[in-house]
């Protein structure tokens, strides 16, 4: 697959080289340097190159939207015309020092991208966890028992796609409905933050569901 990573901080390095080790095409691209892209091309082998926003969404069959709140309008705006891609987002409606939601109960972060790009197929997924535990995630992924993740959408081959993905780095996709659904897992991600960011035993965190009664 290929795939364009907007936004290449946190998330989008990891997620885009985890991608790449997995054996996908990636174009890493939105980033304050132009030098950071191309070093973290590098470090992520053959696959993985760097672009522009626009150069990243052009052929791809996915892209990766990993910006804060605030970066939205101008990263679209540079990918250029994404009708009919799969977006799928990891950001989170934050407010500028990143402690609340700025959206929240009657809509969510991934609606108003829906909104903003309304034929795009956006699938919300990898919101739910710190970027610190993706690397462990990915190195676990024989083993038998996956952490849980969990994603929604309203378009299903787009899902199919997204859980692939999901599969790539290693958790086990949980698919949890249509895209409204992001009103109840973008709070979840901010739990997630606390228990990782503010809790004892240090980010690197995932969580898992378990079923009982079957
Ligand atoms: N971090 C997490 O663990 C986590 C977990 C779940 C969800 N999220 C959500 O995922 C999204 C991305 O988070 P993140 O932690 O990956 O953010 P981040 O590390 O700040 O990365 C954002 C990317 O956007 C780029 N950027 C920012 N301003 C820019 C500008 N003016 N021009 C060009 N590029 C610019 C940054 O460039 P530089 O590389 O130059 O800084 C960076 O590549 C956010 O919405 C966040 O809420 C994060």
């Amino acid at each position: 697959m290929r795939i364009g990573i907007l936004g290449s901080g946190l998330m989008g390095a990891k997620l885009g080289t985890i991608f790449a080790r997995a054996g996908h095409e990636v174009v890493f691209s939105y980033a304050r340097s132009q030098d950071k892209l191309k070093q973290l091309a590098r470090d992520a082998g053959a696959k993985a190159s760097a672009g522009t926003p626009r150069e990243a969404a052009q052929d791809a069959e996915a892209v990766l939207l990993a910006v804060h709140w605030s970066r939205f309008d101008e990263v679209l705006q540079q990918a250029g015309d994404l009708s009919g891609k799969v977006i799928v987002t990891c950001s989170l409606p934050m407010n500028n020092d990143n402690t609340e939601l700025v959206i929240g109960t009657t809509s969510s972060g991934a609606e108003e991208l829906a909104n903003k790009v309304p034929r795009a197929r956006v699938v919300c997924a990898f919101n739910t966890v710190p970027s610190e535990v993706l690397f462990d995630v990915f190195e676990a992924r024989h083993k038998v028992s996956r952490p849980s993740l969990v994603y929604c959408g309203d378009d299903e081959p787009a899902k199919k796609l997204t859980a692939k993905l999901i599969r790539d780095v290693g958790f086990d996709p949980v698919d949890a409905g249509p895209l409204r659904i992001a009103r109840y897992t973008e709070p979840f991600a901010l739990l997630i933050g606390q228990l990782a960011y503010e809790g004892d035993g240090g980010p690197e965190l995932a969580y898992r569901f378990e079923r009982f009664g079957e």
